[in-house]
């Protein structure tokens, strides 16, 4: 068996695990999320649970991955624990259905891409959005997206994934900034970042119960845990790095990049008038592009965006599909790019109900959200915390200048306050799913 993989640098190892960050739930959710819970009221508590939980959390992943140097499922014998391996084996399938339906999402974009640029969705978005969403056409964009993350992830960490991601997150960065200077120039640029910025406590305060698990999930999702990707990734990182410094690079980056999406997306809308509305997907891919439609220069703001949705959905779809791969080529003698094939055709096929119905892949993201991403979370906690938090604290100061006091300040807040908050969340959240599937006929999906 060949040996196993490293990062080049500790520079590549953050590019591509903020690759994997910044996807479609910065650039998309993240705006719309804000938009429509109260603007820079629910940005308030959607920062403190990126850092207070999100933070501790990650760095969960990061001393498995690292300690173990191996795949999400093995690295619990490897730490010694093999009976923990169904937690670990549970990201990897929570991988797996998301990147099902992520792909096709990645899939609309390219549709939209193209529709850019020959302006098949200035006159009607709606009914574009209807046409490229569900359907052949959706499957077939389904194939070719993940086609494109299959491409990458056959060449392996160094000369795939990060060769890949440290040309595409600089990407993604100088788009979104030239856009958000041209959204700066739009009539409605002052009315927008008004509704984005200026907190309605009122309505925060009334919502409260509904907004945290959502600001939760979001928080969690935009970081990429609770899918045991950045044990995976943490898993080809070198003995001396700081996990706390490349940790806090990391969610801080992914933090600005989502903000930044919002500069873009709020002037576009209110310089139409489009109301943001209550932030579902499909209203956001119908509202934008129709904004496009309709600015001059839409074509190419739009073409922009799209691309740099496409870069951002790519560079975390691979991040996914990289998951269970390790997996097989750690554990089996076949070639990375045979292994990378094979998955990528089975999950293709795992999302394909959603490509031809938007209410199937509705509900693939509400398991997801709001059962499988709390549970792993919930079960790497109770992992680090209470059974292997001897390797776990050793690995976090492994390389690290925080001092024995961050250590156990962090210790205790995986043990307690991580799973209290987690546990909480599943619970709402499991209550939601619960309501929804007894109103089956009139959910609306992808909220
Ligand atoms: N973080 C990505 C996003 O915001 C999604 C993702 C989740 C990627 C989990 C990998 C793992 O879109």
């Amino acid at each position: 068996m060949a040996e196993r993989e490293t990062w080049t640098t500790r520079v590549g190892f953050i590019f591509a695990a903020v690759g994997s960050a910044v996807g479609l739930g910065n650039i998309w959710s993240f705006p719309f999320q804000t938009g429509s819970n109260g603007g820079a009221a629910f940005l308030v508590v959607y920062l403190a649970i990126v850092f207070l939980f999100g933070f501790p959390a990650m760095l969960m992943e990061f001393v498995i991955g690292r300690r173990s140097e191996k795949n999400p499922i093995s690295a619990f014998g490897e730490l010694g624990f093999p009976n923990w391996s169904f937690a670990g084996t549970l990201g990897v399938l929570g991988s797996m259905v998301t990147l099902a339906f992520y792909s096709v999402i990645g899939g609309w974009v390219l549709s939209y891409i193209v529709g850019s640029l020959t302006g098949a969705y200035f006159g009607d978005a709606g009914a574009f959005f209807g046409s490229v969403s569900a359907g052949g056409l959706a499957v077939g964009t389904h194939a070719i997206f993940m086609a494109m993350t299959v491409g990458i992830v056959a060449f392996g960490v160094q000369s795939g994934i990060e060769r890949a991601t440290k040309f595409m997150i600089p990407a993604i960065i100088v788009l979104l900034l030239g856009m958000a200077v041209w959204g700066a120039t739009l009539e409605g640029a002052a009315a927008g970042y008004d509704y984005y910025l200026s907190p309605d406590f009122q309505y925060l305060t009334e919502n409260i119960a509904s907004i945290v698990p959502a600001a939760v999930g979001q928080a969690f999702f935009t970081l990429s845990l609770g899918f045991s990707v950045m044990i995976a990734y943490a898993s080809y990182l070198g003995r001396d790095d700081s996990l706390p410094a490349d940790g806090g690079a990391i969610v801080v980056i992914n933090t600005l990049v989502a903000l930044l999406a919002g500069f873009v997306i709020f002037p576009v809308l209110f310089a139409i008038g489009v109301e943001p509305g209550s932030g579902g997907t499909s209203t956001a891919f119908v509202g934008l592009a129709g904004a496009f439609g309709q600015l001059p220069g839409g074509a190419v703001l739009g073409a922009a965006f799209f691309v740099v949705l496409l870069l951002a959905a790519l560079s975390s779809a691979i991040s996914l599909l990289e998951t269970p791969t390790s997996y097989v080529v750690d554990n089996y003698d076949y070639e990375r790019k045979t292994v990378a094939t094979a998955l990528g055709a089975a999950i293709f096929a795992l999302g394909v109900p959603t490509a031809l119905d938007t209410g199937t892949l509705g509900w693939y993201n509400d398991v997801v959200f709001k059962l499988l991403l709390p549970i792993v979370v919930l079960l790497f906690a109770l992992f680090v915390g209470w059974v292997a938090y001897g390797p776990s604290t050793d690995e976090l100061t492994q390389g690290s200048t925080f001092g024995d006091g961050f250590t156990t300040l962090w210790l205790w807040w995986v043990r307690l306050v991580i799973p209290v908050g987690i546990g909480l969340t599943l619970v709402l959240g499991v209550q939601e799913l619960l309501v929804k599937a007894q109103i089956l006929e009139s959910a609306v999906i992808l909220a």
